[in-house]
């Protein structure tokens, strides 16, 4: 049997924010120091960032990057992070000592050398609303004020105009540090909000929200007057004491249970009418949980917290990283097109090590699957939505429940050009498929990454999944291979 996609190239639904396509990173394990930054390492350049690992992310052109944290945000002091003399500290997010050696303007530095926005994630924990409006004057001030004249004197004059500030991260769960009940949250972040404004108007704000009805409510009703974005987190697989992960069939329910929660909170916002003013960000999300045994239940309180920190090398094997996290990136991804309207941020939570997309080695690195889903849906799909369906649908077995077999976003670019994502969820049966449009195509080029369910990259085997170019001559005979991620690009 042949499925249908429909495509009305003609009726563009609305913009993809490039912003989905932004990438996060967190003082956790080797996340910064020893993945990103390791200064007098041979493959590090004069600023201690790994080369490699730079060019593999600015092939990415990522738009956007969230720091410090995650949990590590709720107890981090910017202050001690600038300046010629940085002390080491004692991180009790994860319970590990911070040396400080990386802080705002070496972060800064990585966003300059990789041309992507900075996106700050301010201490809603231990920290007050003066230490985040402190910060705006570091970063944003040009002269006034002690902090302005601090970030002079640590030899960058010239402002670095930071736009995007998160008032808190996960402020509503119990495991953060400073957690907040749902009535002390909004007037909270409304005394952030002030105070950061009176320092720079024209930032873009966030604060930490779920999709929650009471949370969000009381969110937006105490403070809503003052944000322009809430956001969101999602981590499908709940690995984080065990290092488990579940299986590429179970892996595909995580779609539908990510779009479930956008769908919520769109309609909190537009139950308050909202919904042209304030978006969201999905600023944190994979498939998989991190791995981070006892921190949550204390008991890496025991003396076999070493052994925990060894376990927590398995994180780091590329072997884990497959078509499952692949096929779901690209549905999540898809699923922000879609809607576009109001997901205008989407941050993969992390851009390298631990779960991230690349496996940062000693003297190598390994781009996962991930990686090339990224690459490939940034580099060839367009930057509006049209709007398209299926005409009929196949299911498959996601363990115990039936997903849709295929997936599919059409895109335009500037130039009105089409590209179509499209995604072959079925890890055994490949699928035929027909694109129906107004327009007369002559054939196509087509960019796919597939795999069996299992197939993934590393030191020994770097390139088991990456992207291959096929064409074919005729639009209604195509073949969408199992577990695969396709850009179909029409030609005229
Ligand atoms: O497991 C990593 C953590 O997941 C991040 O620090 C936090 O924001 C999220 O809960």
């Amino acid at each position: 049997m042949s499925i249908t996609l429909r495509i009305d190239e003609e009726r563009v639904l609305h913009p993809i924010d490039p912003m989905i396509y932004g990438q996060f990173i967190e003082h956790f394990g080797r996340l910064v120091y020893g993945g990103l930054f390791d200064p007098g390492h041979p493959l590090s350049d004069e600023d201690g960032f790994r080369s490699d690992v730079l060019q593999a992310l600015r092939a990415l052109r990522v738009p956007v990057i969230r720091w410090p944290g995650g949990c590590f945000a709720s107890a981090y002091h910017w202050k001690d992070g600038i300046g010629p003399v940085r002390e080491p500290v004692y991180d009790k997010a994860w319970c590990v000592e911070e040396p400080n050696t990386f802080g705002t303007d070496e972060f800064m530095l990585l966003c300059r050398k990789l041309e992507a926005e900075p996106y700050l994630c301010t201490n809603a924990g231990t920290g007050t609303p003066e230490e985040m409006a402190d910060w705006v004057e570091y970063c944003n001030e040009p002269r006034k004020g002690r902090w302005a004249r601090a970030r002079t004197r640590n030899g960058h004059e010239r402002p670095w105009s930071v736009r995007y500030w998160s008032i808190g991260n996960e402020n509503y769960t119990g495991g953060e540090l400073g957690a907040k009940t749902v009535a002390e949250w909004g007037p909270y972040v409304r005394e952030c909000a002030k105070m950061m404004r009176r320092v720079d108007p024209t930032i873009r704000l966030f604060a930490a929200a779920v999709p929650d009805l009471d949370w969000d409510l009381a969110l937006l009703r105490s403070a809503g007057d003052l944000l322009d974005y809430i956001s969101i987190h999602g981590y499908f697989d709940p690995c984080w004491q065990t290092g488990i992960l579940s299986g590429y069939r179970k892996s595909l329910q995580a779609g539908a249970a990510f779009e479930r929660d956008i769908t919520r909170t769109e309609s909190i916002l537009r139950s308050l009418g909202l919904q042209d003013r304030v978006k969201i960000a999905f600023d944190e999300w994979n498939l998989r949980g991190w791995y981070h045994p006892g921190i949550c239940d204390f008991s890496m309180l025991d003396p076999d917290h070493d052994h925990a920190a060894s376990l927590r090398e398995k994180a780091e094997d590329d072997s884990r990283y497959t078509m499952a996290d692949a096929v779901f990136a690209a549905t999540f991804l898809c699923t922000c097109m879609r809607h576009g309207d109001m997901v205008r941020m989407a941050n993969f939570s992390p851009a390298v090590c631990g779960r991230g997309m690349i496996g940062v080695k000693d003297d190598t690195l390994v781009l996962r699957p991930t990686y090339h889903v990224f690459r490939l849906l940034r580099e060839r799909l367009g930057d509006r939505l049209a709007d398209s369906y299926f005409t009929d649908m196949e299911t498959c077995d996601a363990d115990s429940q039936d997903v849709p077999a295929l997936d599919a976003a059409a895109t335009l670019d500037s130039a009105g050009r089409s590209a179509i994502c499209v995604i072959g969820r079925d890890p055994e049966r490949s699928i035929s498929l027909r694109i129906e449009s107004r327009r007369p195509y002559h054939g196509a080029r087509v960019y796919t990454i597939c795999g069996g369910p299992d197939s993934c990259n590393t030191i020994e085997k770097p390139d088991t999944v990456t992207i291959r170019e096929t064409r074919v001559s005729d639009l209604a005979y195509l073949t969408i291979p199992p577990c695969s991620v396709s850009v179909i690009v029409p030609e005229e």
